[in-house]
């Protein structure tokens, strides 16, 4: 038999994907797993989307339409991002994806040649470099330490560009550290972007988890940036619309089109239904994601409650997103009191699992093995049962 591509090869499986699926094969198997592994909120999509989508398809809205979405589609993306981001975009710069991670797949196939830099602030979202590296790209890691609160700094960017960068990919509020850029920080990498004429992919799924005063800013707004960015977003996360795989993507118009191509060759448009559900979402009012969001803040507050009881764990508050990553590196090089050692962040989420059934996701799979990430999209109960646990199970290390 011939060998398979080398660059499916390369391409390693998402460890928080591997992580839930974990969870949930043990849970099946009849173990008590208390899952604070996963990325998606758990709350219904909200009814009108839902009645929305059922709507179209009774009246038999099914048929194929355009690759990049339906117009009613874009339209409402353009009236949102108007209206909530202060981005002036016409339909033809939209683009209709299955979930923010094809937009985020179509955006480096679409400008990453073989050997172009693409730099990724670390920590970053699992699949940036594995995207990049599977699009021929080199991914140029920029550290963010735990020291600095995880926060990028416009000198870090200016620093790493080379002749060979052709795009930077932003991700704020951060998975997996809940950072949000302020103002006058995306006003400094915008400088630095601009001047060296970068693209600038921009993932704000999470912009409407924001837990302190500040609302999301894109860096499409500032002088020179909208012709260069690339604007990703989806509704999984504000609209609990995770298995609908919906989002999308706002371009320059040429590179809009050019990634149109890419979609029209490989998947064509999402489904009509979610469209419809979207745009009911889009156009329909914010109460349910500000009555998530409210909820998030009491998680997350348990959460860091029990944290910030333990010494040797240090974290940063998230302002965004849905996450806590938390140093759990004092433990390395030490044994759990079932007796696995514990050398990284793998080992750690391991023996954690095995002992206590708590899922948490390693920090490597995220370019930081010192964290491990908690994520308070679990109900407040499965919280306060899990917290305690990790407690006691760090508490056992010697
Ligand atoms: C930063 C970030 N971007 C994109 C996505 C993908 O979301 P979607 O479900 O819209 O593909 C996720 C999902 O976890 C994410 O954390």
């Amino acid at each position: 038999m011939k060998p398979f591509a080398k660059r499916v090869g390369e391409i390693q499986p998402s460890m928080t994907v591997e992580m839930d699926m974990l969870a949930k094969r043990l849970s099946t198997e009849g173990r008590s797993i208390w899952n604070l592994g996963v990325g998606e909120p758990n709350f219904d999509t909200p009814l009108h989307i839902r009645e929305a989508a059922i709507k179209s398809a009774n009246k038999g809205l099914t048929r194929y339409t355009a690759p990049s979405g339906m117009q009613n589609f874009k339209d409402a993306v353009v009236g949102k991002l108007l209206r909530e981001n202060k981005l002036a975009y016409a339909p033809k710069q939209i683009i209709a994806t299955s979930g923010a991670k094809q937009a985020v797949f179509n955006a480096i196939a679409a400008i990453v040649d073989e050997g172009d830099e693409v730099l990724i602030p670390v920590p970053y979202w699992v699949t940036y470099p594995a995207l990049v590296n599977y699009c021929g790209g080199t991914p140029v890691f920029l550290e963010c330490t735990a020291e600095n609160n995880f926060r990028l700094k416009a000198e870090q960017i200016s620093k790493a560009i080379t002749p060979k960068t052709k795009a930077i990919i932003l991700n704020s509020p951060c998975n997996p550290t809940g950072v949000v850029y302020n103002y006058d920080e995306l006003e400094s990498f915008a400088k630095v972007i601009s001047e060296h004429d970068l693209y600038c992919i921009s993932d704000e799924i999470y912009e409407h988890l924001i837990y302190t005063k500040e609302a999301n800013i894109s860096i499409a707004v500032f002088p020179d940036m909208q012709e260069r960015t690339i604007l990703v977003n989806g509704l999984s996360k504000a609209y609990c619309m995770t298995g609908w795989r919906i989002g999308y993507m706002a371009a320059p118009q040429l590179l809009a089109k050019e990634i149109a191509k890419v979609q029209g060759q490989s998947t064509h448009h999402p489904s009509n239904f979610s469209q419809y559900g979207a745009i009911a979402a889009l156009n329909g009012p914010l109460d349910s994601v500000l009555l998530m969001k409210q909820e998030f803040s009491e998680r997350m507050y348990r959460m860091c409650e029990v944290l910030e009881s333990i010494e040797k764990v240090h974290f940063f508050k998230p302002e965004g997103a849905f996450y806590v990553f938390a140093n759990v590196s004092a433990y390395y090089g030490k044994k759990a009191a079932s007796g696995a050692h514990i050398s990284d962040s793998i080992e750690f989420c391991k023996a954690l699992l095995d002992e206590q059934g708590v899922v948490l996701v390693p920090g490597v799979a995220f370019g930081y093995d010192a964290c491990v990430r908690f994520s308070f999209t679990a109900s407040l109960p499965t919280i306060s049962v899990a917290m305690p646990k990790f407690k006691d199970f760090v508490d056992g290390v010697r």
